[in-house]
């Protein structure tokens, strides 16, 4: 029997269901369950599986995401292919609300998640370019095909939460090179990593942080009501890439792992 799925969608606050006609499969790890059932369906020929990161009534709250479980759940279902929308707030006036960023970079300001599989042995991946190149590529190409105005690379600050920044942390984030920032983007991309997974990220800015000119203080309100204004556009500019993405991996990402001894088989 081949996978039961090849691609997944890790929908962020806002985008709790994404396929028509799917199957859902509850999936146990060893982590520990999923944020919720995985729902999986054919989208242009292509096996894809949907996560809503803080399961599909919004119960986890971004510090408490079972990250190792969603990424372990997704690469037992056969998934080597990740795409990962999310909301974030802009660093820079010119990325006002409803801007989207497709990514290359992350800065991590967490604190206190488990941010590995491996704590036994040698197990160190490289991580100088947190995202794939074939799926922001993909992204991007998505995105420009429906005419939806992306911006080409950026970093993503993430920091703990789940308050907003202060002004002053928020110009300090931005001078010290962040465009945008948000509170879901770590560990998860690091988690793929660790199981060799391909994976990018299409951030919708939905507020203006604190500390920019022009930004008020962030509410949560805000956030979830520009996100909501934007998840058609969302959405159609997913399943695009989804039926876009290379089905030969031609990246470095399944080869995160090779030459290191792992202390367990993946899934
Ligand atoms: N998610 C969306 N907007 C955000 C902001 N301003 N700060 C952190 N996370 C966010």
């Amino acid at each position: 029997m081949g996978p039961t799925a090849e691609l997944a969608v890790i929908g962020g606050s806002g985008l709790y269901a994404l396929l028509d006609g799917a199957t859902e499969h509850v999936v146990e790890t060893p982590y520990g369950p999923p944020s919720d059932a995985v729902t999986v369906a054919e989208v242009g020929g292509r096996r894809v599986a949907f996560l809503p990161r803080h399961g599909r009534d919004h119960r986890h709250p971004p510090h408490l995401i079972p990250y190792r479980a969603n990424l372990w759940a997704l690469r037992s279902l056969g998934v080597r292919q990740v795409l990962a929308p999310c909301a974030v707030g802009g660093l820079r006036p010119e990325l006002g609300p409803g801007t989207f960023v497709v990514p290359d970079q992350l800065i991590d300001r967490t604190s206190g998640r488990t941010q590995t599989y491996y704590d036994r042995g040698a197990v160190h991946v490289s991580f100088a370019d947190p995202y794939c190149p074939a799926g922001r590529r993909t992204l991007l190409a998505a995105a420009a095909g429906r005419d939806v105005p992306a911006v080409d690379g950026g970093t993503v600050v993430v920091v703990e939460g789940p308050r907003f920044s202060t002004r002053a942390e928020s110009r300090w984030y931005a001078s010290i090179g962040g465009t945008v920032v948000n509170m879901t983007g770590h560990p998860e991309a690091v988690l793929a990593r660790e199981l060799a997974l391909c994976y990018s990220s299409i951030a919708l800015v939905t507020d203006l942080d604190a500390g920019v000119e022009g930004g008020g203080a962030v509410t949560q309100e805000e956030v979830f009501r520009v996100f909501g204004e934007n998840t058609d556009r969302l959405r159609g500019l997913l399943l695009a890439a989804v039926a876009a993405l290379p089905t030969e991996r031609d990246c470095d990402c399944g080869r995160a792992l090779d030459g290191i001894a792992l202390p367990f088989a993946l899934p």
